[in-house]
């Protein structure tokens, strides 16, 4: 770390991350989430931040402190996350969206505790919006860049779900490999295009996955620039 030379190819440019899980709340004590630890978010708000960029991190509830030099926006629910990434989206050059984002909310979350029943209960979901996707139908000139955990047909699903939001790639891992994915210090992703390309990159921390990823990105930007 120490010896890498400062690299500051960012400067001008805004980059908004979205980091974290999102909270759905069925009634005031109680939450529909996941074990997003926002580690990977952070580092590439870090990165981005390090080298020059103007940087807002739109983060769901993680046990991390806020970075120094970048603007935190804490978010709860997706519906949250949303307002606040596509507000900061607007003039932004590059969006990462490494947000755990819950797919489905309370079709009807209570005001109140519900007491418990004896029985089964059924909730009522119904889908969040799929931010990703209304940024890619909005790109104007942006980056966009997605995150995708799967457990089975990687490449090919992460591929399908580029090319359905408009996303210029997507970084795809598994939560089966040791010591990545959620809550590790490192990642082993594989870079997927919308065009079904692919590079697996190795076993790295998850700030040398976000020094790649932002790499990459300026290369989609200077080639969208042409
Ligand atoms: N994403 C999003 N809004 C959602 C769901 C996902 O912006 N409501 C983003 C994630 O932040 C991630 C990418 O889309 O960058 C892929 O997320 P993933 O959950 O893999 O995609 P889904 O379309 O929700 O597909 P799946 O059915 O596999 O969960
Ligand atoms: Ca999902």
């Amino acid at each position: 770390e120490l010896l890498r030379p400062a690299v500051r190819d960012l400067v001008g440019l805004k980059v908004v991350v979205s980091a974290g899980p999102t909270r759905e709340y069925l009634d005031p004590v109680r939450f529909i989430s996941n074990p997003s630890s926002g580690k990977m978010g952070f580092a590439v708000a870090e990165e981005a931040r390090s080298r020059g960029a103007d940087v807002t991190l739109v983060t769901g509830p993680v046990t991390l402190s806020d970075p120094p030099g970048l603007r935190v926006v804490p978010i709860g629910s997706a519906l949250e996350l949303r307002g606040a990434v596509i507000a900061a989206a607007q003039d932004a050059d590059i969006v990462v969206m490494t947000a755990a984002v819950a797919d489905y909310r309370a079709a009807q979350a209570s005001g109140e505790k519900q007491a418990k029943v004896a029985g089964d209960v059924t909730v009522q979901l119904t889908p969040n919006p799929d931010i990703l996707a209304e940024l890619g139908q909005q790109r104007g000139g942006r980056v966009l860049v997605g995150f995708a955990m799967e457990t089975h047909a990687g490449v090919e699903r992460a591929a399908a779900k580029a090319a359905r939001k408009n996303a210029d790639f997507i970084l795809l891992n598994y939560p089966t490999r040791e010591g990545t994915a959620f809550g590790g210090d490192d990642n082993q992703v594989t870079l997927v295009r919308p065009d079904g390309s692919s590079e697996d990159w190795p076993r790295l921390s998850k700030r040398e996955v976000a020094r790649r990823l932002l790499d990459e990105a300026l290369r989609v930007r200077a080639r969208q620039a042409e």
